[in-house]
């Protein structure tokens, strides 16, 4: 077992993504949403936050991958795409964090184009330091270091998802 430190614990995620929630509710008020669960990295975090969500809104799921081991290989696929229409549609991206931006930077490009009524973006973390594109999310959970963090659906070579922290690898 590698040795995990522990970042940010179970408590500390669940009451800030309900503050995450209220806030979007806020900003939303009744209106209907199109939540986007970028696989697999957000499931925990997208399941958690929908939860706390009042509004009624519509789940999908979208696959890229952009990552071999620990570092941005900068070559960002598209592997499993939408169920449904975009198209005049409130839509909110879930992303697990943002490091250099280029996967968030692909996705906002290719979604655009299909003309949803609003595109936001909510992380879970970000990593701002490491940001090469110029992109910010609208929502974001938590600042974090550079350093490479796994746990609550972040994996290294996919392990550790399950953790229910954010954990680092020391
Ligand atoms: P970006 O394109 O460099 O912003 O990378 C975003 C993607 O890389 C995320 O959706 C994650 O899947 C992965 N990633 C970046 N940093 C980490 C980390 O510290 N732990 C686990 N995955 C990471
Ligand atoms: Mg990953």
């Amino acid at each position: 077992m590698d040795n995990i430190k522990v970042l940010i614990n179970e408590n500390e995620l669940q009451s800030r993504i309900k503050e995450i929630a209220r806030l979007i509710e806020n900003d939303y008020k009744d209106k209907e949403l199109t939540i986007i669960c970028v696989l697999k990295g957000s499931v925990y975090f997208t399941a958690d936050l929908t939860k706390y969500i009042n509004n009624k809104l519509e789940l999908e799921f979208l696959r890229v991958s952009s990552y071999v081991g620990t570092s941005s290989s900068g070559n960002i696929e598209l592997k499993q795409d939408l169920d449904s229409s975009i198209e005049n549609k409130d839509v909110i991206l879930i992303e697990d964090i943002i490091d250099t931006g280029r996967t968030l930077y692909y996705l906002k490009e290719r979604l655009l184009k299909r003309k949803p009524n609003s595109l936001k973006i909510c992380t879970l973390l970000d990593k701002k330091e490491k940001r090469v594109m110029d992109i910010e999310a609208d929502y974001v959970a938590f600042d974090v270091p550079d350093k490479f963090v796994v746990g609550y659906g972040l994996d290294i070579d996919e392990k550790y998802r399950n953790l229910p922290y954010i954990g680092y690898l020391e």
